[in-house]
């Protein structure tokens, strides 16, 4: 096949681009249609309110935004949606389906993959994932001495972790009835130890969550807590009752002690970092409740649009990161949920082909919460020298209304304020006019920067879904334009293979020379000073 760089329509854009684009002005562009706002943003409907999804502060025209969906359609992106729905092996470098949604399909229209529909699986686990939660929830399920589960720790890392976390944050208001919800997933000691000792034996539960079973801190960390757990249950009958699991490997879940009885299965065609509707999902529904966790599913809105205004900043105005900024207290893990969505995904070189890319792929995706940011980073978004294209969320209402809406109010005017104020920037009549009133001297604020604001009605349920399925569309139908099998994460084995090189290294205090000179330095001076 042809690649991006030579598709027609990419070079149409290139041109427009070198034509155009230092000439285009937001304000301009606001100042002579009217009617902008309202062509480009557009009202998603749910069932939990209106989401309203505003992307006119972009630097683009009808033009542009056309030549971008042409783009779109000779890059395949149709063809590709329904090969990912038919179940074909998209992720072709690890002979596997990609199937998360059948995750959320509760038409449950069949959905085949090598002959088989995998419906009646899905359906199942979720049916054991009821009862199970039901037990634990309602005080049923007993932990050794009689006594109901009051938390739960959920041990995994990267998508084992990210989702749930996000999720259960996301979703506190409704997690009233449910037990506490911890999140164990950094190798680092100090992360379980410090959980630990908050959390009594007897009424705690262990998810050990990991798809392969196989991950070293997943499994170092779940084997620290049945030690711990052990030290005060004395009874390794008691483990069944106390640890279980959620994974794709009954085998190694047997071998770790875990009762498969107690296991909840997920498949190879749900790829880590889109999991957190499958078992994986486990702590989320424990903490909500299982009605509220099945109602947090939907089918996703408008990813296209954010697809190709990705493409069209960083493709053509080499904007190398993107910033996604939720005004949002409970939403302060999305952008990390995201950054392994996004940067796992498409964070990746080798084309489909084997061939090297000649073009940038996924950007570096980082942010916080407003109003924090404001007083962090923003800054640089305003006068530093680079582009960084952004995604602003806020939720209407808060769940949190306190002193008359009073906190709400200044989140909001500041969260309209930082759009407006980067739509429009300052010119530099407008801020010497304001220098001399005030006697002082600066700078002018003058940069513009192109970004999308969504306003939600607040952040639950089906709304929160639907940001989850929307970013997940956009990362695939980039990864389809950019020719880049999003599904795989080769990348990350290279440190994984060297960590297990490393490690029987530490073990004794002899000098290591097996390295290149900084690594042998680093070693040798560690192996000194850590005993
Ligand atoms: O190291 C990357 C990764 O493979 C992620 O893709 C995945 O989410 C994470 O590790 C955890 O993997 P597992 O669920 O198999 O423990």
């Amino acid at each position: 096949s042809m690649g991006l760089t030579q598709d027609p329509n990419f070079q149409k854009l290139q041109d427009w681009y070198t034509a155009h684009a230092l000439n285009l002005n937001i304000r301009h562009m606001f100042e002579a249609d009217k009617e902008r706002f309202n062509k480009l943003s557009l009202t998603l409907k749910t069932e939990d309110g209106d989401i309203l999804l505003d992307y006119s502060k972009n630097l683009i025209t009808d033009e542009v935004m056309k030549m971008l969906v042409d783009l779109a359609k000779s890059r395949g992106i149709e063809a590709a949606r329904e090969k990912m729905f038919k179940g074909d092996k998209i992720n072709f470098t690890e002979g596997r389906a990609v199937l998360h949604v059948a995750l959320r399909n509760r038409s449950n229209t069949p959905i085949m993959v090598d002959g088989k529909d995998v419906m009646p699986d899905v359906n199942k686990v979720l049916e054991k994932m009821k009862g199970f939660c039901h037990r634990v929830r309602s005080g049923e399920w007993k932990g050794y001495t009689g006594k109901a589960i009051t938390d739960v720790v959920n041990v995994g890392i990267g998508g084992s972790d990210l989702g749930p976390l996000m999720v259960t944050e996301a979703l506190k208001p409704y997690s009233k009835d449910g037990p506490r919800v911890w999140f164990v997933s950094n190798i680092d000691g100090t992360h379980i130890a410090k959980t630990l000792a908050q959390l009594n034996a007897e009424t705690t539960l262990f998810i050990v969550a990991s798809k392969t079973f196989t991950t070293q801190e997943t499994i170092t960390n779940a084997e620290s807590a049945k030690a711990w757990f052990l030290e005060h249950a004395k009874d390794k009958a008691a483990v069944a009752k106390h640890f279980v699991a959620l994974s794709t490997n009954g085998p190694k879940v047997k071998d770790f002690g875990i009762d498969t009885e107690n296991m909840f299965e997920f498949w190879d065609w749900v790829g880590g970092r889109f999991s957190l509707w499958s078992a994986i999902g486990m702590s989320i529904a424990l903490h909500i409740g299982f009605d509220n966790f099945e109602n947090f599913s939907s089918p996703p809105n408008a990813p296209v649009l954010l697809a190709l205004l990705g493409i069209w900043y960083i493709n053509f105005f080499h904007a190398e990161t993107h910033a996604m900024l939720p005004y949002d207290q409970y939403m302060h893990r999305f952008t990390a949920y995201f950054q392994q969505g996004d940067m796992e995904s498409n964070g990746k070189y080798i084309t489909n082909h084997g061939a090297r890319v000649n073009y940038h792929t996924g950007p570096i995706v980082w942010g916080e919460p407003g109003t924090n940011g404001q007083h962090a980073f923003y800054q640089l978004i305003h006068q530093g020298t680079r582009m960084v294209p952004s995604d602003f969320l806020i939720p209407a209402q808060s769940q949190h209304p306190i002193r008359d809406n009073l906190h709400h109010k200044i989140l909001l005017a500041n969260f309209l304020a930082q759009t407006e104020a980067l739509m429009k920037g300052k010119t530099t009549e407008e801020a010497r006019k304001e220098l001399e009133a005030s006697g002082l001297s600066g700078e002018a604020l003058e940069k513009i920067l192109p970004h999308k604001v969504i306003i939600f009605f607040v952040a639950i349920l089906i709304i929160l879904s639907y940001f989850i399925a929307m970013y997940e569309h956009k990362i695939f139908i980039q990864g389809v334009m950019w020719e880049i099998n999003s599904f795989d994460q080769w990348g990350v084995e290279l440190g994984k293979q060297l960590a297990k090189k490393i490690e029987p290294e530490l073990k004794d205090a002899a000098e290591v020379h097996s390295h290149d000179s900084s690594t042998n330095g680093l070693i040798n001076f560690l192996k000194k000073n850590f005993a």
